[in-house]
């Protein structure tokens, strides 16, 4: 267990889903002013990366099929089935954004290979590991 140092704090952008590789775990980071978020970056629905939804306010919309999340606790705010995203503790240390994995978080699902095509169609080649 620990905090892993994932990028410089001054680089993640205001409102703007960011992927980040945490430990070999895909993560996607949010910044809400001071606040900062961070969850798998996979979608619980279909495990689409979840950096490439649109953020309103502190919810955000998966691009696939608009299930939408608030990114403050993770917990779903619109469709059908209660899956909430997999939270992870961040905090800005000494001018990085820092994240911790607990051992204990359920693992990370992967896409599919049929979604996985899907998302590099889409144009987001490289998103889809
Ligand atoms: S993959 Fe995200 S809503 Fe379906």
């Amino acid at each position: 267990m620990s905090w892993h140092p994932v990028l410089p704090a001054g680089e993640l952008e205001d409102r703007t889903p960011t992927a980040a590789d945490v430990d070999g775990r895909a993560v996607c980071l949010v910044r809400l002013g001071e606040e900062l978020h961070a969850f798998d970056d996979a979608c619980p629905h279909r495990q689409w990366p979840l950096h490439l939804g649109a953020l309103d306010g502190a919810v955000l919309r998966c691009r696939a099929h608009t299930w939408e999340w608030d990114v403050r606790d993770g917990s779903l705010q619109r469709m059908r089935a209660p899956e909430c995203l997999t939270m992870h503790e961040t905090r800005e240390q000494d001018g990085m954004v820092e994240v911790f994995l607990d051992p204990a978080a359920p693992a990370a699902k992967p896409l599919s290979p049929l979604w996985k095509r899907q998302v590099e169609a889409a144009g987001v080649a490289g998103s889809a590991s």
